[in-house]
């Protein structure tokens, strides 16, 4: 079995401080922080593809999250910028102002701390997130506002999933299924959203004697059973929404057809 040592060992740092006296060799600390870069450059990608180089994510009853809602014709909106370029900008600021991803970026990107339980590697004065560009993480919540209102349209994306414009009848195909999976995946992440649940109760000090107090405790608890698994709903969300996109495109590029059920 593999010892974990609590106490960092040095190698080849005879000071004994800095980055190499804190190397483990008992487990691939690295690949954590390498899979956070890979699949979040990852994504970013793919969505700047997705919206400036494909054509509109729509087919038949389907309509990809990165296009959603519709804006302008979702061919070109402003000059050469799509509907969806503006549409992205939600998603983006919402997720990257959003606590978990922070610490997940901040880790793998900047290295700033690379963990917990090490001081910064930099040493300059620390300005947490009190100067731009950082921050504009403090603008989480309003970001959360918009996020809500984009969640609506994708429920209505999802449940009118249901009805095929192109032959007028209703249906449940495998389309739908991947739109209802992504748009419940995305409600547990806007719902467990920490900047929510401080809303709902985070900022009372006794709740029997605030107004609503009952009802926010309710929705102030039910949050919390959702906050627990932030991190979690922030992922799996990434990718359905990534499945929708992909499946959408492979419809128009015409690999295979939609299996459905019509009613
Ligand atoms: S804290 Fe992650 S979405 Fe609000």
């Amino acid at each position: 079995m593999t010892q974990v040592s609590a106490t960092p060992t040095a190698h080849g740092d005879k000071a004994g401080s800095g980055l190499l006296s804190r190397l483990r060799r008992d487990q691939p600390w690295w690949l954590l922080p390498l899979t956070v870069v890979g699949v979040l450059a990852g994504f970013g990608i793919y969505a700047l593809v997705s919206v400036f180089v494909f054509r509109p994510g729509e087919i038949g009853p389907y309509l990809s999250p990165f296009w959603s809602p519709k804006i302008g014709n979702n061919g070109t909106l402003l000059g050469p910028f799509p509907g969806a370029a503006f549409i992205l900008l939600s998603p983006l600021a919402f997720r990257g102002t959003c606590y978990y991803y922070r610490k997940a970026y901040y880790r793998s990107f900047f290295w700033d701390p690379p963990a917990c339980t090490l001081g910064e590697l930099r040493h300059r004065k620390y300005r947490g997130e009190s100067a731009l560009p950082m921050a504009l993480n403090n603008l989480h919540r309003f970001t959360l506002y918009v996020a809500l209102v984009i969640l609506g349209f994708l429920w209505y994306d999802a449940v009118i999933a249901v009805n095929n414009p192109l032959d007028g009848r209703w249906g449940f195909g495998l389309g739908t299924a991947i739109l209802l999976v992504n748009v419940v995946l995305l409600t547990g992440y806007t719902f467990s959203c920490h900047s929510l649940r401080h809303l709902a109760g985070g900022g009372l000090d006794c709740y029997s004697t605030a107004r609503l107090g009952a009802a926010r405790n309710r929705a102030w608890r039910w949050l919390t059973a959702l906050n627990v698994r932030h991190s979690v709903w922030a992922w799996v969300s990434l990718f359905s929404v990534l499945l929708a996109d992909v499946y959408i495109r492979m419809l128009q590029a015409g690999w295979f057809l939609d299996p459905h059920v019509g009613f």
